[in-house]
């Protein structure tokens, strides 16, 4: 989704602006642009379509001055990617400018308002309305001027504005729209998420919704639309720059991919004391007395809640309901007051999972968020968190935080089966070290794929944990390489799927529940009777499936229920190489977008 930034301090504004976008590019953008404020002087505005290596050409040859400014990179919503539909836009007179991420729902009837009032728009997007109303509502008091726009808006926005009157002045004001404040010496900034902050501090401010910010040189104040100032703790961030830089690895999803290890043991370790897991003492009470769980969540992170029903019905015999957090928020919910939901999402800023939170809330369930991003909004808003330790996760694609967000919910499950200690705990312990014993294997991963990446369809096939698992080993396909991929519970084969199967495709068979090994035995001579290219993955102390399946991938062996841990990292690295290989950049992927703030 859209990204903004925005800087205030001693130095030109426009470097410290183009840095700070180039670490947002990883969220998809399509255009992107700047506008900087000097005193005595004009506000400037660049912007355009493409990629940032456009915008930095234009401002090398366009420079603009100032110690204050605002930048946007654009993922088109209403209008299409242009120059002119570009963020910063400005009003009429340009002598303000605002950037926006989010949606304005009321943006049409604004729209014929302000027409009424002879404003002449020159984009297409929704986002332009602010620009006009801040300057509707301008009285020499830019704070009172926004603070009175977003009365009138609908919607999600996090919105920075600059005006030319007060070079020394950035406001900022957020609903639904993620937002961060980070606080440097003699020098301010604003960013729609942490990475850009990283090298300038790690102290930061969240805002609430509906809360403004007034950004000085020397000073944040945050008020909320009465006007009221409101204290605000400064949180420290523990990621370092190097978490948020490619070290050395062509794309980011590769080194997240090879930080699962680290990752893994981190959330794990961080949960043990003396050989037992310590859970929080409020999160362990919610799910002990609990008899019915409900888990949400989008993309990845409801797969990871597909796995968790299956480990904590089978381990701890309490019955799980998993549901996407888009169908959960518009079906009839049949919670009651005292039901526990685990809300699941690496941002912690999804909106369809927000709006899950909101509407769980207000039934009296007990919301527990599991997130990876300290002051995000499920974070702060959820009754109980429960962080993974997986660091800033870049690529689009996730990775480490699905399996960190996986290890938390072993964890989970053990304590709700009360069994804190002994041998399941033990198992769950090797992970990390056997995560890197099958990432020592990757080139076995790479020259697979370097044979079988134009397949015109992989399909990927389970049972229980296996089938939850093939689900996400399909979007990560289809996500990255454009491969049309699918899963499907191998059960399900003959009830309609195998009609699909043919000499182009290749069926990925996930074999580690051994007392189904001989169903997916079966399975895989069906696919391969009708042309398919089999592949199976197994545990190393396997031997099924040599004669059946045309190549077998071995994982370390572990407890079965915990092999999606292992086998997802399999499929991570092929639809990695068949994204290279195909030529796509794999950390960002056509069409989709990092962090999905708006519905
Ligand atoms: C994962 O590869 C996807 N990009 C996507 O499905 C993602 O998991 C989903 O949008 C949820 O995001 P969240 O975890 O930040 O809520």
């Amino acid at each position: 989704m859209c990204g903004i930034v925005g800087y205030i301090g001693r130095d030109q504004a426009s470097p410290v602006l183009l840095e700070a976008l180039r670490k947002l590019e990883y969220r998809g953008y399509d255009s992107g642009g700047i506008a900087v404020v000097e005193e005595n002087e004009k506000l400037q505005v660049r912007k355009i379509k493409g990629r940032l290596s456009n915008l930095d050409l234009l401002v090398s040859q366009q420079p603009v001055q100032g110690t204050c400014g605002i930048g946007h990179t654009r993922w088109a919503t209403h209008g299409e990617p242009s120059d002119v539909n570009s963020h910063p836009h400005t009003d009429v007179s340009g002598k303000i400018a605002v950037v926006h991420n989010g949606i304005i729902e009321n943006h049409a009837s604004l729209r014929e308002w302000l027409e009424k009032h002879h404003v002449v728009f020159r984009s297409q997007t929704d986002s332009e309305v602010i620009a006009h109303l801040v300057d509707f509502h301008y009285n020499g008091d830019l704070l009172l001027a926004v603070r009175e726009t977003v009365k009138r808006l609908d919607g999600s926005y996090a919105i920075a504005v600059i005006c030319e009157d007060f070079p020394g002045m950035l406001v900022v004001v957020r609903k639904d729209s993620p937002l961060v404040i980070g606080r440097a010496d003699s020098y301010n900034l604003i960013a729609s998420d942490v990475p850009p902050l990283l090298c300038h501090t790690r102290e930061v401010q969240y805002l609430n919704d509906l809360e403004l910010a007034l950004l000085t040189k020397d000073e944040v104040t945050i008020y909320n639309l009465e006007g009221e100032v409101q204290q605000r703790e400064i949180v420290h961030i523990d990621w370092d720059i190097e978490a948020a830089e490619k070290c050395g690895y062509e794309h980011f999803m590769l080194k997240e991919i090879f930080e699962q290890p680290k990752a893994l043991h981190d959330t794990l370790f961080s949960r043990i004391k003396d050989g037992k897991i310590v859970l929080n003492a409020k999160i362990k009470e919610a799910l002990v007395h609990c008899n019915h769980l409900l888990i949400t969540g989008c993309g990845t992170a409801y797969h990871a809640g597909m796995v968790a029903k299956y480990v904590i019905e089978h381990f701890a015999m309490v019955s799980v309901e998993v549901d996407i957090a888009s169908e959960l928020r518009y079906r009839t919910p049949l919670c009651k007051a005292g039901d526990v939901c685990i809300l699941i999402s690496q941002s912690g800023e999804t909106a369809d999972t927000i709006a899950c939170l909101r509407l769980l809330k207000s039934l009296g369930v007990v919301t527990i968020a599991l997130t990876n991003v300290v002051g995000s909004t499920i974070s702060r808003e959820a009754d109980l968190v429960m962080y993974t330790q997986a660091g800033p996760e870049i690529a689009v694609a996730s990775t480490k935080a699905l399996t960190t967000q996986l290890m938390c919910l072993y964890v989970i499950a053990l304590v709700m089966a009360k069994k804190e200690t002994g041998a399941l705990l033990e198992q769950l312990m090797l992970i990390p070290s056997q995560a890197q014993l099958l990432l020592d294997k990757q080139e076995d991963i790479q020259r697979f794929a370097a044979r079988q990446f134009n397949k015109d369809k992989v399909f990927f096939m389970g049972r229980l944990t296996d089938y939850a698992i093939s689900l996400e080993s399909a979007l990560k396909l289809k996500e990255i390489s454009y491969t049309h991929s699918e899963s499907f519970a191998a059960g399900e084969l003959k009830h309609g799927p195998i009609a699909l199967v043919d000499e182009s495709t290749l069926v990925v068979a996930m074999c580690t529940q051994p007392l189904l090994f001989a169903k997916m035995d079966s399975n895989i001579k069906e696919v391969k009777a009708r042309g398919a290219t089999a592949l199976a993955i197994t545990f190393d102390m396997v031997q099924d499936f040599n004669a059946t399946a045309d190549e077998v991938f071995r994982i370390p062996t572990t407890e079965p229920y915990f092999s999606p841990m292992l086998t997802v990292i399999v499929s991570q690295l092929y639809a990695y190489y068949c994204s290279v290989l195909k030529g796509n950049d794999p950390d960002k992927p056509r069409n989709l977008a990092k962090s999905v703030t708006v519905e």
